[in-house]
C-alpha cells in the first residue's frame, strides 16, 4: 500500500452501498438511507458468539494455558480479545494488521483465529521485539510476519481485512493511521482501537476523539463492550457468555474493555 495512493478511497455512500455485513442480510447497507450511520448490529456479534462457541471455548482454554506458562502482561481484556477473534472468524480476512503487540497477548489471539480459519496472515509491527520471543512457534507457524520498528515506516500489507491498533495512544498517531491507513481500507474491513472508552466518552484531544471524528465523517458507527460507554452491550455479552459456558475469566483483570470496533 504505497503512501500517496488514494485509489482505494471510498466515499461514505459507496462504502454503505457495497458493504454486506456477514450473517445479517436484512441489515444490508443498500437497504438503508444514505444519511444513516452504518453499525454492525449487536445481534450479528451475538450470532458469531453462538456459531463459534466451541472453537472460542478451545481458544480461551489455550490462551489461559499460555498465560500460565509465559508472562505476557495482557492488555486486551477478554471481551475485546473474543470480539477480535470472532471478527476474524466471521470475516475470514486474508491479511490482518496488528499495530502494537508488546509481549504478544493480542498477537496470540489473532493468530489463533487465523489458525482456526485455516487461511490468512498476520502482519505485526512493534517498536520492541518482545512478542517475537513470546509467541509460540507452533502458533506463529507460517502465518506470522513480525516487523520490529515504527509502523509509520511500513511497508504495510496490501488490503488488510482486520486492523487492530494498540500502540501510541496519542491524537497525533491516530491522525496518522486514520488518514494513511483507514482511508484505504475496503468496505467490509474491520478495525479495532484499544484504550478509547475508559469512560463514557474519550477526552476531547485524544486518540479516541480523533478516531470517533473520522468514523463520524465517514458515516460509520462503532461497537464497544466498555461498561463505562455502553453498559447494555457489555451486560448482554456477559449474560450470553454465561449461557454459552464462556464466562470464566481468561485473565483476571478482564473488566474495562475500552476497545472500539468499527465495521467499514
Ligand atoms: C499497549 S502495548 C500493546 C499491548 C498488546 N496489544 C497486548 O494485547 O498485550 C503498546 C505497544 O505499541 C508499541 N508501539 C508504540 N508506538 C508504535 C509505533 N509507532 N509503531 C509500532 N509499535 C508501536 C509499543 O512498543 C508497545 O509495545
Amino acid at each position: 500500500m504505497p503512501p500517496g495512493n488514494n485509489d482505494a478511497r471510498l466515499s461514505p455512500q459507496s462504502r454503505m452501498e457495497t458493504w454486506v455485513p456477514p450473517g445479517s442480510p436484512d441489515a444490508r447497507p443498500s437497504q438503508r438511507s444514505r444519511a444513516e450511520t452504518w453499525m454492525l448490529p449487536l445481534d450479528t456479534l451475538v450470532s458469531w458468539y453462538r456459531t463459534y462457541a466451541d472453537d472460542l471455548r478451545a481458544a480461551r482454554d489455550a490462551q489461559r494455558e499460555l498465560l500460565a506458562q509465559r508472562p505476557m502482561r495482557p492488555r486486551l481484556d477478554d471481551l475485546e480479545a473474543e470480539i477480535s477473534y470472532l471478527t476474524i472468524r466471521a470475516l475470514r480476512p486474508r491479511a490482518v494488521l496488528e499495530i502494537g503487540s508488546a509481549r504478544g497477548w493480542s498477537t496470540t489471539w489473532l493468530l489463533r483465529a487465523l489458525g482456526d480459519n485455516g487461511v490468512g496472515e498476520l502482519h505485526t509491527f512493534d517498536l520492541t521485539a518482545d512478542a517475537a520471543a513470546a509467541v509460540p512457534r507452533e502458533l506463529a507457524a507460517d502465518r506470522w510476519r513480525f516487523t520490529r520498528g515504527d509502523v509509520r515506516d511500513g511497508p504495510l500489507p496490501d488490503d488488510p481485512g482486520f486492523v487492530l491498533v494498540d500502540a501510541a495512544h496519542t491524537a497525533r498517531f491516530a491522525r496518522w493511521y486514520t488518514t494513511t491507513l483507514f482511508e484505504r481500507l475496503r468496505p467490509g474491513a474491520a478495525v479495532a482501537v484499544h484504550d478509547v472508552f475508559h469512560g463514557r466518552r474519550p477526552w476531547p484531544v485524544s486518540e479516541g476523539a480523533v478516531v470517533l471524528g473520522w468514523l463520524r465523517r465517514h458515516g460509520i458507527g462503532h461497537l464497544t463492550a466498555s461498561p463505562a460507554a455502553d453498559p447494555d452491550t457489555h451486560d448482554r455479552l456477559v449474560g450470553l457468555k454465561h449461557k454459552l459456558r464462556l464466562a470464566a475469566p481468561v485473565h483476571a483483570a478482564a473488566s474495562a474493555n475500552p476497545m472500539l470496533f468499527a465495521y467499514l
